[in-house]
């Protein structure tokens, strides 16, 4: 089969022939068509997760295929992490690591779907979002963000979808939000958000922009942060979190049982197939565009997701 390679940590992502993967029992073959791409993919083929994942090593933790000429979408955890990643033709997983793709959803959001998806789902519930909060999604171009302010949305709560881009306003405007906040640094953040201060900030950036987030959030707010995309760490004005009461929190859960990760999948593809929730997917790549996939979210040139046409 063809698939995806990075032989050393920090190698560019090729494709290789590969002989095809044996499922053991209790295991099923899935042939793939596409493989969504995000940031993670990235931190471990420049080798940031350390020994955490062997290499030579195939990306990708999400997609669609077939079992038995049936679509599914991949929930299996720890794909392309401890155990070949999707950017394969064909991918083993448990025979309860998948779900039905639900008539109507468009196979290539769908591929799109899985980490983005529950990623903004789990800051959103752990985050303690009501229908009273006004939500500062930061990053809301891109792939978590973009959930995030549509499922913000839908629960009712007022939404502030951040991006850093004055050329991506319009897109992300489309995703639903009651008002684009259009920020290119940290610092400005405060002043572009005014009055309309938030009680909820989703923080997949770190490093000065938790900061930023802090000064423009209303007194005793959350920040949930979820994400690295700015720096590994974060900065903080000891003053601002204890003048304001702010409570700086982990966005995510603790690891959840495969049978709750189907039913959150399948919730999210069926809002999907309601109309009540999109994935924007900027590019449908070959498989043999690994490398530019990646390029393109270091270079932050996407909007929403992007997907690699496995089969091209
Ligand atoms: N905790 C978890 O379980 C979990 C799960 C999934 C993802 N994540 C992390 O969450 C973050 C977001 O994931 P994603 O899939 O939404 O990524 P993404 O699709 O690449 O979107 C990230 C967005 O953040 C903005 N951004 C990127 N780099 C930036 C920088 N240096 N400074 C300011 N803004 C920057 C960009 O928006 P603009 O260019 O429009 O400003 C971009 O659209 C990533 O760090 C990812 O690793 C964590």
């Amino acid at each position: 089969m063809r698939a995806v390679l990075v032989s050393v940590p920090g190698d560019e992502p090729r494709v290789h022939t590969l002989a095809d993967p044996v499922p053991a029992a209790g295991q099923v073959v899935v042939d793939m068509l596409y493989a969504g791409v995000n940031p993670i993919d990235v931190w471990i083929a420049r080798g940031e997760l350390g020994s955490a994942v062997p290499f030579p090593h195939v990306p990708g933790c999400e997609g669609v295929g077939t079992v038995d000429d049936v679509p599914v979408a991949l929930v299996a955890p720890g794909l392309g992490r401890g155990r070949p990643g999707t950017y394969a033709e064909r991918v083993v997983v448990g025979a309860g690591e998948f779900v039905p793709l639900p008539a109507g959803v468009d196979p290539v959001q769908a591929a799109g779907a899985k980490t983005a998806g529950l990623t903004a789902l789990e800051v959103l519930q752990t985050g303690g979002l009501t229908s009273e909060d006004v939500v500062l999604v930061l990053g809301a171009s891109g792939g978590v963000g973009s959930f995030a302010v549509q499922l913000a949305k839908n629960a009712g709560a007022r939404v502030l979808a951040h991006t850093a881009s004055a050329a991506k306003s319009e897109a992300v405007a489309e995703l639903g939000a009651d008002r684009v906040v259009t920020a290119a640094a940290p610092e400005l953040l405060a002043a572009a958000v005014g009055d309309d201060r938030p009680t909820l900030v989703l923080d997949g950036l770190a490093g000065d922009w938790t900061q930023g987030a802090a000064a423009a959030a209303a007194e005793e707010a959350r920040i949930a942060v979820f994400g690295t995309s700015a720096d590994r760490r974060l900065t903080l004005d000891a003053r601002t979190l204890y003048g304001k009461r702010l409570r700086v929190q982990g966005g995510n859960r603790p690891k959840p049982p495969a049978d709750v990760l189907r039913e959150d999948l399948a919730g999210l593809l069926s809002l999907m197939a309601e109309g009540r929730v999109r994935v924007p997917v900027t590019a449908s790549l070959p498989l043999g565009a690994a490398a530019q996939a990646h390029a393109s979210i270091l270079a932050r040139t996407a909007l929403g997701k992007i997907v690699l046409s496995v089969r091209d």
